[in-house]
């Protein structure tokens, strides 16, 4: 049988959902701009190598969650779960490196695809808001990095978000700790998801971020959370970073806490990682609305030029829930300045003319195209509730005098045509 449905995991936006979503893009592009980022626009799918080869194949999201299939050429395509190998693809494709550095900061907006169980602030289809910064490593560009999503955070007027923040290392600490780890788990392992269990010999990080195993407990033990902490293993180097990155950030008015558990699902990251972490008291509490970190060696490992890279995704959807539970949306209903009623087929076209008019000059006006009877014209009144009713019938279009009525004091003038607009903007 046809399926006329939606996909599950996928929203349509429409009334006041794609206000919402045009609102906190607009906002979005404004911030970004403004802090000296250009924006990026790569395509929706790509060659699978392209995510594979830098999130990870022992990833949740390469592993799991990717909406992978072969085109009509018989290539593995798949619709992008993120944007940041996305983009490291198309700097180093477009030669980037040549022009742009030292820095090269990037933004970009748009859908992103995860095969994941749909649940609160979970979809199949989502939106990001990321950045992207190639060309240096620093703890003071980090916070500058994290300062943008406050920038942005703020201008949304958001409330009650909690940084997280951790290093992971470089790689010499990640190979120390990734051992530490298979040493810890084998002890745990024959009692562990088949994932983990192939994970303890590839990838043992990657068993941190188990979704089946998160709460296991065996003898007692709470299993994931006794479970090595990467700051144990740090280098001398990458601690003296991490040092100065929460030194830096103590200089900014905003909340964090170390969490050295927090590493994160992807497997692009080197040292700083972060999470921008809701605190509600309903079930929103706790979501991550967005996430990042440095990486130092995705560009290396693709074209052999050491550039170090640094960002961050927001999760557009998530943020949108957050915003509406915390009142933020107040002021964007659509605002109708004025409905044209014209009660007889040349009245109408003097009315259409009129919203012509009114258009060019900012004010949205509507008019009911078919009716020329009074009761269905103000029907559409009620339902749109516009500031002004503009009223034309024969008497009207011959003197040019039409009737404006004022919906919020329930009064009405007799206004001439030619000064409606500059009457309705004035009021
Ligand atoms: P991520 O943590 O996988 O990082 O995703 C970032 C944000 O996207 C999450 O914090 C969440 O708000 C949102 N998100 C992820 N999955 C879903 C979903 N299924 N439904 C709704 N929202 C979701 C990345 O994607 C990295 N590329 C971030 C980054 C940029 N790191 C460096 N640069």
């Amino acid at each position: 049988m046809a399926n006329y449905q939606k996909i599950k995991g996928t929203r349509d936006f429409y009334g006041d959902k794609s206000i919402k979503l045009t609102y906190v893009e607009n906002v979005a592009k404004e911030v970004a701009i403004s802090y000296g980022y250009g924006e990026i626009v790569t395509p929706i799918f790509e060659n699978t190598d392209v995510f594979v080869k830098n999130v990870g194949e022992e990833s949740d999201v390469v592993n799991k969650e990717m909406y992978t299939f072969l085109d009509k050429g018989k290539r593995s395509i798949t619709l992008r779960p993120e944007g940041t190998a996305a983009v490291a693809r198309s700097f180093i494709e477009n030669k980037m490196y040549a022009t742009s550095l030292p820095l090269t900061k990037l933004f970009y907006f748009g859908p992103m695809f995860r095969y994941e169980q749909p649940q609160t602030g979970r979809f199949r289809e989502f939106r990001q808001f990321g950045v992207e910064v190639y060309g240096q490593g620093s703890p003071l560009l980090d916070c500058d990095v994290i300062m943008v999503a406050y920038a942005f955070f703020n201008k949304l007027g958001l409330k009650n978000i909690k940084l997280k923040i951790n290093s992971i290392g470089n790689f010499e600490s990640r190979g120390l700790y990734s051992k530490a780890l298979k040493e810890y788990f084998s002890k745990y392992v024959d009692k562990m998801c088949p994932d983990c269990q192939r994970r303890i010999n590839t990838n043992p990080m990657r068993i941190l971020d188990c979704k089946c195993d998160k709460d296991l407990e065996i003898d007692g033990v709470k299993v994931m959370e006794n479970a090595p902490k990467i700051n144990e293993y740090l280098t001398p180097e990458a601690k003296a970073y991490f040092d100065e990155v929460v030194d830096t950030l103590k200089n900014f008015n905003i909340p964090f806490d170390v969490d050295y558990g927090l590493v994160r699902g992807l497997d692009y990251y080197t040292d700083t990682v972060f999470e921008f972490i809701i605190e509600s008291d309903d079930e929103l509490n706790g979501l991550a609305v967005g996430g990042g970190g440095r990486y130092a060696d995705m560009i290396k490992s693709m074209v052999n030029i050491d550039v170090p890279g640094i960002g961050w995704a927001i999760g557009v959807d998530r943020l949108i829930s957050v915003m509406e539970n915390q009142g933020l949306f107040t002021d964007l209903e659509r605002r109708v300045d004025a409905v044209i009623m014209g009660l007889d087929k040349d009245s109408k076209i003097a009315g259409l003319q009129l919203a012509q008019e009114m258009r060019k000059e900012g004010l949205i006006a509507e008019m009911e195209y078919c009716k020329t009877a009074m009761k269905p014209q103000f029907k559409l009144c009620d339902k749109l509730n516009p500031r002004f009713i503009v009223i034309i019938g024969e008497t009207e279009r011959e003197s040019g005098n039409y009737t404006v009525k004022n919906t919020a004091t329930k009064t009405q003038e007799i206004v001439n045509v030619k000064d409606i607009i500059s009457y309705i903007k004035n009021k």
